[in-house]
């Protein structure tokens, strides 16, 4: 890895082993993007911009006459109302009004390692040699501010991640309306994008299509990045598959509102972008002031998509997630929640905890209605004291009594919330998220807490503390159940247009204060399911619950959607009841647990309900669970067959580093009558390391597995005589290979 500068040609070259990016500075002033791709050889990397004189494109200046313009120049970082008519990745409004921007190169500097962003979840590295950061100074030419970007390129990643900084040198107050983190042109729009988009109870769908001419845009506006849209955005080349051809993807590491752009111009040029959505955003930076954007982690893989979320799972399992619990394997978990819902007693939750122990469950974790006097959504929010009604004995006892039997104790909190019917609401109306002179609306009958208020987050986080220093609490999952609406605070010293990242600067400062307060708490986070499943969160919080749908029909798709971007460590998945809560489908308890168990393994049903039989097939759930967690949760994950291309099946697959041991997941959904079975082909072994399949005397050769398949026919069930049916719907299979040692 190493950042190269030719000063001759003013031109920059980040190279690792898998991985070059360009750019230079043209005409001693613009900066020019050249390349991001496969690592090329050499520092040739002065621009190599085609000069060309084109109708109704302006030129700055004099510079080569007619023959420069920004309107053609493929940017790093382009200004606004300067003459390139595409997207902007900063806008400032000055004092009187005006609001152009011409950047200009100043200087740069090279760093080692990677600074770490100031209140903001970044990556980071941890020993020397890991990474390298280029600082680039642009100055505003008329206004003097300068505007820093930061590229930081990792050793062993194809991954650049970049940032930027604004300082205020000049003398006057400027309002910050866009900064973006990141800026890319590409010379052709040959290419498809792919993105996540989904919905509560369906996130993370992979959709892709062609790129057409005007602007693709992705964003958040509702406080949090959402169901909607994942932060992530990727280029892939028209016959990129999952497992051949090139990605560019970009994911913001950020939990707020946020903007994915790409823009296809009148010449056929493409460009991407990301940042903090400019919709409701308004910064004011006063002299001597700076504001540093979130970063974006830019990745590329010339091996198709899979690789790309190998590398991403990856660095975020290595240089984003920290704490204790980084490289732990992870409990398996029972939540109470779809067993119960809000209607438990201590005795209920005790008797769910003694059944949970005998299955092997190794954590009980009470879910929302233990606090305040919660018996519905409509109460108690920011009442963070126990609910002695329901709880007489406290929670401290409840805890103990749960950890007698050999389970560790987790809780559900919901803290940037406020109810109306509270005893905060009551004291602090004005702790209320809203914009000044608006009423509030209403989401599941909830209001958020507005986090940009110090007091109110202080508040909030004392109420936690308290609770932790007295109760053994060993982890927390912590909720998020609305949309921001009506963004704006009514502290009159918080400018309304501040306050949405303002609220995330707040969310951050307390989780940091929290996580390094109780380092042993395992966090996991939440947001109705997987509303705020983003790399943000994942640097505090090390899992996240992937979705509320624990439908395993549908938990393929957003599983798979999911793995594009989330390392499986992150990723809880539970076993719950038949007819599903969410969409009414009958699978087997066999499905269920095959399909939780590509993920952290969790159980959220009334385990007291089960019968014997369902209690003896989940006890052994469990114990094949807890012997390969270690490969599922950490192992290198491959897609094999996507429910998004294929309708009636879906693959997964999971290998270990050695490639000694893996995991083949093969999932039948719908049967059709009268076909014949093909072969299935793995992924990812060693091609001469000789496999035993399933515990059986049945061995194959890597290669074999990988290039000729097997024939795998998941059974329903067995007939009156004893025999395999392998017709019906919902048929799932684990396959075990693990390597035949020889001597
Ligand atoms: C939404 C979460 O996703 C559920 O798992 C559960 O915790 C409920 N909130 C509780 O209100």
């Amino acid at each position: 890895m190493k950042i190269f500068y030719n000063e001759k040609t003013q031109s920059f070259h980040l190279r690792n082993d898998f991985i070059s990016y360009q750019f230079s500075v043209a005409e001693g002033k613009y900066l020019t993007h050249n390349y991001w791709g496969k690592a090329v050889s050499d520092n040739h990397s002065a621009a190599d911009y085609r000069y060309a004189d084109r109708s109704f494109s302006v030129n700055p200046n004099s510079i080569k006459g007619r023959k420069f313009s920004l309107t053609t120049l493929p940017q790093e970082f382009p200004g606004d109302n300067n003459g390139d008519f595409r997207e902007s990745a900063l806008n400032l409004r000055y004092e009187d009004g005006s609001f152009s921007t011409h950047l200009v190169y100043d200087s740069h500097e090279i760093i080692k390692g990677k600074p770490a962003i100031n209140g903001l979840p970044n990556t980071y590295v941890s020993k020397d040699g890991e990474a390298e950061t280029l600082k680039i100074s642009l100055i505003e030419q008329t206004k003097k501010i300068e505007v820093n970007l930061f590229y930081t390129i990792f050793k062993d990643y194809p991954v650049i991640t970049r940032s930027t900084e604004i300082i205020n040198n000049s003398n006057l107050t400027i309002d910050i309306e866009k900064l973006l983190s990141a800026s890319v042109d590409f010379d052709h729009a040959h290419f498809d994008l792919v993105q996540l988009p989904g919905a509560w109870g369906r996130e993370r769908e992979i959709e892709r299509h062609g790129i057409s001419r005007g602007i693709h845009k992705l964003d958040s506006k509702r406080g949090t990045t959402s169901h909607t849209y994942q932060p992530f955005m990727a280029l892939t080349e028209p016959y990129t598959t999952e497992h051949s051809g090139d990605v560019y993807g970009m994911h913001f590491v950020y939990s707020g509102e946020f903007v994915a752009n790409v823009e296809v111009d009148e010449y056929r040029k493409t460009r991407l972008q990301m940042g903090i959505s400019p919709e409701h955003f308004s910064w004011r930076l006063d002299q001597g002031e700076s504001f540093h954007t979130p970063e974006v982690v830019m990745v590329y893989s010339d091996q198709g998509l899979n690789k790309m979320s190998q590398d991403l799972h990856s660095l975020y399992q290595h240089h984003l997630i920290r704490g204790e619990h980084q490289y732990r394997e992870r409990p398996v978990l029972i939540n109470n929640w779809e067993g119960t819902y809000f209607d438990f007693t201590e005795k209920k939750i005790l008797s769910m905890a003694d059944e949970a122990a005998k299955l092997g469950i190794e954590l009980f974790v009470l879910d929302d209605g233990w606090f305040g006097k919660r018996d519905n959504d409509f109460s108690s929010l920011g009442d963070w004291f126990v609910y002695q009604e329901k709880l007489p004995n406290g929670l401290k006892a409840l805890a103990e009594k749960i950890k007698s039997k050999g389970l560790k104790f987790g809780l559900w909190f919901e803290p940037e919330m406020i109810s109306e019917d509270s005893d905060l609401y009551r004291e602090h109306p004005e702790w209320v998220l809203k914009a000044k002179a608006s009423s509030p609306s209403r989401g599941r009958d909830q209001f958020v807490l507005d986090f940009s208020q110090k007091d109110a987050r202080r508040h909030v986080l004392n109420q936690m503390k308290k609770i932790l220093d007295e109760v053994p609490i060993d982890y927390i999952k912590w909720d998020y159940n609305r949309n921001m609406s009506e963004i704006g605070s009514q502290d009159s010293s918080i400018r309304d247009g501040e306050v949405s990242h303002r609220f995330m600067l707040g969310l951050y400062e307390v989780l940091e204060d929290l996580i390094t307060s109780y380092p042993a708490i395992l966090w996991e986070s939440c947001s109705g399911g997987g509303g705020r499943y983003d790399p943000g969160m994942l640097h505090y919080m090390p899992q996240t619950w992937t979705s509320d749908n624990t439908d395993a029909v549908s938990r393929l798709e957003i599983q798979t959607g999911t793995s594009m971007t989330m390392p499986i460590s992150s990723m809880g998945s539970h076993v719950s009841a038949v007819p599903n809560h969410q969409v009414n489908r009958i699978t087997s308890l066999k499905m269920r647990g095959d399909v939780a168990m590509a993920g952290n393994l969790g159980y959220e049903l009334d385990v007291t309900q089960m019968t014997d039989e369902e209690k003896a097939e989940v006890k052994d759930q469990i114990s094949f669970y807890k012997e390969h967690r270690k490969l599922v949760q950490y192992g290198t994950f491959y897609r094999i067959y996507s429910p998004f291309d294929e309708k009636d099946r879906t693959s997964w697959m999971i290998v270990s580093k050695e490639r000694d041991e893996a995991l083949m997941y093969y999932y039948k959904i719908l049967d059709r009558a009268n076909t014949l079975s093909e072969r299935v082909k793995f992924k990812g072994l060693d091609p001469e390391t000789l496999y035993q399949v399933n515990d059986s005397d049945v061995h194959y050769y890597g290669d074999e597995l990988m290039n000729k398949g097997i024939y795998i026919d998941p059974l329903a069930s067995v007939d009156g005589h004893g025999e395999p049916m392998p017709l019906g719907d919902f048929r799932s299979e684990i396959i075990k290979l693990s390597k035949v040692i020889t001597n």
